[in-house]
């Protein structure tokens, strides 16, 4: 019944194929619901359609209604920029139905993950020992990890705490607060001033805690997703190390600058990491889903995640050397999505990353110096990595709303405005190494006065 349609393949292969070898990725305007609503009318029924039909519908009416992440110009958000070679792998990833659970199943595409996962672990500096796996993103990310620290935290003080805390400043990703609220885990904030934490910032926050003892984790940023700004990684690492706190670091976004050798001073301290967070699929060049998860102790993590049921005896063989991602993270089924990044990285090899990551730096850092010789621009923070904020001296919300739509109207670009301070913001994210001088020239005359 559900055989293959060869002559479907390769339409599906040609349309792909089509998409990606274009010069430049079109921006787009995304949809209407009562547009797609009518278009995808009478679709999904009990009979099925031609599927010629419903392919060209696809490509016709549903496809195009996106703004395109994978375009140049869009630099709103944290965009997903995969490399050409890794798209098409995920398409193999697709086709032998490659899941990624257990090494009892699926030894060689787990070995091959954890290659993967070695490479980043090696860039961050954790030790021989460490590892984890690929989940479907940054939030699913810092939610394993912080269940790992509560569980620890909780063992140390002998379970006698209602609701552990976590040490974070109020620029941590929404992601770590939603973590808490699902793991009874309340927040110490650690106030900021410049947006980073700083260590004796931290001590301070410690000491005027109530109850400090009831502090388990603190949670450093490696890469604001608003501002792209590091913590002082190496200070709270050694505060973590001295209060015996799980020091777990969200390089969700960011977290891809350790391979880039200009910025990376400013993660000094992430080897000391208990757990780490990368997203391959924000600044790595992995197509979406994709976030690889690191542990300094993997056996800590096994301990609190593994699941234990009658039918899974057959994967939990502990006298064997076997690693089962499904072990790691909150999950059990999960894809083989570590694998397309893999594969790029296998193809390109490492030094083909570091270029492009150290491009879209200097592209941010072009931005940031066009900005600052621009009368009545002022860039509000020194970019660390590849986020630009900046402001038009005057101008209000409905100012920068009005440019950000006029820019996606004309296809210029894709861009929204932040809030800095409690004020509205420009903000440029630069993730796609083609991305040029002129595009940002083109931005920045549309908002210079
Ligand atoms: C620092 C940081 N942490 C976590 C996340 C959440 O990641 P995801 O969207 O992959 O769940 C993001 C997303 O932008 C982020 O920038």
């Amino acid at each position: 019944m559900f055989t293959v349609d060869r002559k479907l393949a390769w339409l599906i292969f040609d349309r792909c194929l089509s998409y990606l070898s274009q010069e430049e990725i079109p921006l787009q305007t995304g949809g209407d619901r009562q547009g797609l609503d009518a278009k995808l009318a009478g679709l999904v029924g009990p009979a099925g359609h031609d599927p010629e039909q419903v392919l060209s519908a696809f490509f016709t009416d549903i496809a195009p209604a996106v703004i395109a992440c994978d375009s140049p110009r869009f630099l709103a958000f944290v965009s997903c920029v995969a490399s050409k070679t890794s798209i098409l792998f995920d398409m193999v990833v697709s086709s032998l139905s490659l899941h990624g659970i257990s090494w009892l199943e699926v030894a060689g595409p787990v070995a091959a993950e954890n290659q993967a996962l070695r490479a980043l672990a090696d860039a961050v500096g954790l030790p021989a020992g460490a590892g984890g796996c690929f989940v479907s993103g940054g939030s699913s990310g810092n939610l394993s990890a912080l269940l790992v620290a509560r569980d620890i935290g909780l063992g140390r003080l002998g379970g006698q705490c209602e609701r552990p805390k976590v040490a974070l400043t109020a620029d941590a990703h929404a992601s770590v607060s939603k973590a808490m609220h699902v793991l009874g885990m309340e927040p110490l904030l650690v106030p900021a001033d410049d947006h980073r934490m700083s260590a004796p910032a931290l001590m301070a926050a410690l000491g005027a805690a109530t109850r400090p003892d009831e502090v388990v984790a603190v949670v450093a940023t490696a890469g604001t997703t608003n501002a792209g700004l590091v913590d002082d990684l190496a200070g709270v690492a050694e505060i973590a190390r001295q209060r015996g706190l799980w020091f777990h670091v969200d390089g969700a976004y960011g977290g891809a600058g350790v391979l880039a050798p200009t910025v990376r001073r400013l993660f000094d301290g992430i080897e000391q990491a208990d757990s780490v967070v990368i997203d391959p699929h924000k600044w790595l060049f992995a197509p979406f889903d994709c976030a690889a998860l690191l542990y300094r102790d993997p056996p800590a993590a096994k301990a609190v995640h593994t699941q234990r049921a009658a039918y899974l005896d057959a994967i939990h063989d502990d006298s064997k050397d076997e690693w089962n991602p499904s072990d790691y993270a909150y999950h059990l089924t999960r894809r083989a999505r570590g694998l397309p990044l893999w594969f790029g990285l296998a193809v390109h090899g490492t030094d083909a990353y570091r270029d492009a990551i150290e491009s879209t730096l200097a592209m941010a850092r072009y931005a940031a110096d066009s900005v600052s010789g621009c009368e009545g621009l002022t860039l509000v923070c020194e970019p660390q990595l590849s986020v630009v904020l900046f402001r038009r001296d005057g101008w209000q919300w409905c100012d920068y709303d009005s440019w950000s739509a006029r820019l996606l109207a004309d296809q210029i670009a894709f861009v929204l405005p932040t809030s800095w301070d409690g004020e509205p913001v420009a903000r440029l994210c630069f993730v796609h190494p083609e991305t040029t001088k002129q595009m940002v020239d083109e931005i920045i005359s549309t908002i210079a006065p």
